[in-house]
Order: structure tokens, then C-alpha cells, then sequence
């Protein structure tokens, strides 16, 4: 069964006002009524008390008294009536009270010289509810008899109807603007959940893209804080998540492209050998176009598992200090003839003081693969290889006055599989686009920097930076 929570909020305000209410107007009019007889048992005591006492100090008076109070009192509805110390009526006013009507208990009493007060009795004097008081007139310890005063019950009463009435009426209008303050409290309390609510439902749906007003005030507003961080947070994972799916769809659309090449040149040379459609003069040509072919292949798979172990902190770097003067020297040594293919000379300038702290076989890994990249994109030209030492860092150039690089794809070089001309991917032996990558992460690892300056058809300068904290392999 669903019960609203504003109903439930609603009703729980009311039910708490009505009883708190109940409770109080219980209380007062009770104390009301309480505090209207004792004022008029109050106002009977003193009227007996001055009959007494004036009878006492004008005993022979007693007749003009006693007419004169009868009066005076009738017009308040009283009636009084004296009596003797053996309970006998003396003198009773206009249809005066009996005194022998009461009880002999309470007689006792008053014989004692306690003053008898009723506030309201309903079989004494007949059937009309009266407050009476019986004073005792007591003289030198002695009991002589007293008088008895009566009032209606009906004035008083009225009296405290009134009051009630009145109480009634305050109580129903406090009741009316409770009812609609509760109600404007439980909507305010309501419309905030179901804004959380909705916000909610928005996010199951796969909306992350909301927002709830938030505040420190109360524990709702914390609560609304506490999702928006919560869906902030759930945004970013997913634009991590697609971030990470869409580079794993890039690298498998970019190893499948590169895939294509080699595999289809092997496949076409085999099918070709298998039919005999191959000239036996071209027959070993196609056998060293499937071996680079395979090597090829190779190649693309052990550089891309290089780039995961490098990446993923699986490799470990021995350094070492290396003269750097011999390293670059022998870099020249190794690609002389593929730079002489293009007509490009290599020069090394360097200081034979200049040392490196490094990772010998991944120094020269990162040397060839910039060099070989200067030599293929440079032709009649020249390569330097630097090295100096710069404060406490050793510093390696590599400049070309090669093709150099559009300013637009310069960020790009460092991304596997970035190659800045497709056109230039002619070249058999390599341009996967991977070596540059595998290049940075390298240098990432040794904890140095690399930068590349480049301008179009002048040249590209590469300048690595290794920091020479000595034993700093990680
Ligand atoms: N010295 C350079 N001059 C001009 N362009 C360069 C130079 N070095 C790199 N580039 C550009 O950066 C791209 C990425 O280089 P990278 O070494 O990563 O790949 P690649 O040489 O094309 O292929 P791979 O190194 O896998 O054989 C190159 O394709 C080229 O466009
Ligand atoms: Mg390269």
C-alpha cells in the first residue's frame, strides 16, 4: 500500500498539534473552572464572615442585619440561613438553605469549628446545583451555631461555558492555521525529495547530465550535495570508459590497416608460387618479399609489445654513466650507408667529457629510431648528433635539415601509429608510427624530456634532456 509521504508528514504535524491541544485545553479549563468556584466559595466565606461579625458587635441588631444582608444578597441570588449550636433554624432568610439536610458527618465538623465549603452540590438543597460555605460562629472556644450560605451553580457556570467557548473558538482557528502551515511545510519537505527523486530516476535512465540543488542547511541539502558529487563522478568514469573504448577501437583499426599490407603481399606471392604463375626468374624475388614481408610483420609485433611493457612499467633500466661522444659516434657508424642512400651526412659534435646516466641498450634504441626517422625524412642534407652538458643535465640534439614538420601535427608525432603523410608510407622497412611513441615512453621512464622544433622544408630539431640523478632507475 503507498502512503504519501506528504500525507504521512501531514498527519504526523496534525496528530501532534491536536493531542498537544487536547491536552492543554483539558488543563485550562479545568483550572478555569477550578479557579471560578473558589472565587465564588471565596466571595460566600466573606460574606458569612461579616454577618457574623456584625451580628457579633450588634447583637441586638440582629433582626436589621440579617434583613439588610437578605436584601443585599437576594439581589445576587444568594440565600443565607442561621442556625444554633443544636443545628436549629433561628433565622432563615427568604427561602433560606436548611442546615439539617446535611450530612451528620459534616455537621460534626462544623460543630468543630471547621468552615464547611462546596462547590457544587446537586442533592443538599433539591435538585438545582448550588455552592454553598456553612461558617461556624465560635466565641471564646465555644460552638454557638452559624450561618449557611448558598449560590446557584447556574451563573457560575454559564460564566465557564463562556470561557470555554471562547477557548473553543481560539483552539479551532489555531487548529486552521496549523492545519495549513503543516501542509505548506510537508510540500516544501516533499518537492525537495522529489527533486532528488526525479534526479534519480534520471540517472537510472542513463542521464548522467543532472543536477540538484545543493545546500549545508539540513541533511536533504547534504544528501543533494552528496549525488551531484556522486553523478560528477560517475560523468567522469564514463568519459573515461569511452575515452579507454574508443583508443582500444583505434588501436585495433590501426593495427588491422597496418596488418593488411604485409599479409596481403605474403598471401598474393604464395598463391602466386602455388599456381605457378610466377616466372621462375621472379620466383626468389617473391620469396624475399614474403621473408621482409614476415619480418615486417615482426616488427610491428614486438614494437607494440615493447610499447605495453615500457607503458606499463614491465621493463626494467640498468643505467649506467656513458661517455656520450662514443655512443653518438657509433649511432653514425651504424646508419652511415642508409644515410648515404639519401645522400645525407651525419656529423658528431660532442664533447668527450659528456657523460649520460642511462639504460645503454635503450639510449641507443631512442637514438636510432629519431636518427632513422631525420635520415628518412631528410635528403642532400645533414644530421647532427649534440651532446653537452647543461648544469647537472646532459643534453642530446638531433637536427635534420630534412622536410620538417606542419606545426598543426607536431603534438601528434608522439602517438602510436601517427604517421604525418600517408604518402610517405612507401618505405618497406618500417613507418608503422610507432617509433616515436615508443621513443617518449622510453624517456618518461629514464625520468628526462624531450622536445621537438620544427619548421616545414627547414629542418626538425629533437632535444632530449636526461637528468643525471645517479642510480634514479625505477
Ligand atoms: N625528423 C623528422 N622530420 C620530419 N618528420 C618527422 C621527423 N621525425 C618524425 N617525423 C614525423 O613523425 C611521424 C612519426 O614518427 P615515428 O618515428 O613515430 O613513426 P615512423 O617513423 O613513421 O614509423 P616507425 O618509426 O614506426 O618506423 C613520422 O611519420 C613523421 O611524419
Ligand atoms: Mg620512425
Amino acid at each position: 500500500m503507498k502512503f504519501r509521504y506528504a500525507y504521512q508528514q501531514f498527519f504526523s504535524h496534525i496528530s501532534i498539534i491536536i493531542v498537544a491541544f487536547l491536552v492543554l485545553s483539558l488543563l485550562f479549563a479545568h483550572y478555569i473552572e477550578s479557579l471560578v468556584y473558589e472565587n465564588k466559595a471565596d466571595e460566600l466565606v466573606s460574606y458569612g464572615k461579616a454577618i457574623i461579625s456584625d451580628i457579633d458587635h450588634n447583637p441586638e441588631d440582629t433582626g436589621r442585619i440579617i434583613n439588610q444582608y437578605s436584601t443585599v444578597l437576594s439581589k445576587r441570588k444568594m440565600t443565607f440561613s442561621m442556625f444554633d449550636q443544636g443545628f436549629n433554624l433561628y433565622s432563615v432568610g427568604k427561602r433560606g438553605p436548611t442546615i439539617t439536610n446535611l450530612e451528620p458527618e459534616q455537621l460534626r465538623e462544623i460543630a468543630k469549628g471547621h468552615t464547611l465549603v462546596v462547590n457544587a452540590d446537586y442533592k443538599t438543597f433539591g435538585s438545582e446545583g448550588v455552592t454553598f460555605v456553612v461558617k461556624p460562629y465560635i466565641n471564646n472556644g465555644r460552638f454557638y451555631g452559624g450561618i449557611l450560605i448558598a449560590s446557584p451553580i447556574s451563573g457560575t457556570s454559564a460564566m465557564i461555558e463562556k470561557v470555554n467557548q471562547f477557548l473553543l473558538y481560539t483552539i479551532l482557528i489555531a487548529l486552521g492555521v496549523s492545519f495549513l502551515l503543516s501542509w505548506l511545510l510537508s510540500r516544501l519537505h516533499v518537492n525537495r525529495i522529489k527533486r532528488l527523486q526525479e534526479a534519480t530516476s534520471q540517472v537510472s535512465a542513463g542521464n548522467y547530465h543532472v543536477n540538484v540543488p545543493a545546500s549545508n542547511f539540513d541533511e536533504i541539502g547534504e544528501l543533494a550535495s552528496d549525488f551531484n558529487r556522486m553523478v560528477n563522478k560517475i560523468n567522469r568514469s564514463m568519459e573515461e570508459i569511452e575515452s579507454l573504448e574508443n583508443r582500444r577501437r583505434q588501436f585495433m583499426s590501426d593495427v588491422s590497416h597496418e596488418l593488411r599490407t604485409p599479409l596481403t603481399t605474403i598471401s598474393g606471392v604464395i598463391e602466386g608460387l602455388k599456381n605457378n604463375m610466377i616466372p621462375e626468374g621472379d620466383k626468389e624475388k617473391g620469396i624475399n618479399l614474403v621473408s621482409q614481408e614476415a619480418k615486417r610483420l615482426i616488427r610491428l609485433v614486438n614494437e607494440n609489445l615493447d610499447y605495453d611493457k615500457i607503458r606499463s612499467n614491465q621493463i626494467q633500466l640498468f643505467r649506467e654513466d656513458i661517455q656520450l661522444q662514443e655512443v653518438l659516434e657509433i649511432i653514425q657508424e651504424q646508419l652511415y650507408l642508409q644515410a648515404e642512400e639519401k645522400s645525407n651526412q651525419i656529423i658528431v659534435e660532442a664533447d668527450p667529457d659528456v657523460h649520460v646516466n642511462a639504460d645503454y641498450d635503450r639510449l641507443i634504441q631512442i637514438l636510432i629510431n629519431i636518427t632513422k626517422n631525420s635520415i628518412q625524412f631528410t635528403t642532400n642534407g645533414t644530421i647532427w648528433l649534440r651532446g653537452r652538458s647543461e648544469q647537472n643535465d646532459t643534453i642530446i640534439e638531433i637536427e635534420d635539415t630534412g622536410v620538417g614538420i606542419d606545426p598543426k601535427e607536431v603534438e601528434n608525432i608522439w602517438h602510436r601509429f601517427y604517421k604525418a603523410d600517408i604518402s610517405r608510407t612507401s618505405n618497406p622497412y618500417g613507418e608503422f608510427g610507432l617509433g616515436l611513441s615508443i621513443v617518449k615512453q622510453l624517456i618518461v621512464l629514464h625520468n628526462g624530456e624531450i622536445d621537438v622544433f620544427s619548421e616545414k622544408d627547414k629542418g626538425t630539431k629533437f632535444i632530449i634532456r636526461f637528468k643525471n640523478e645517479k642510480n634514479a632507475a625505477v
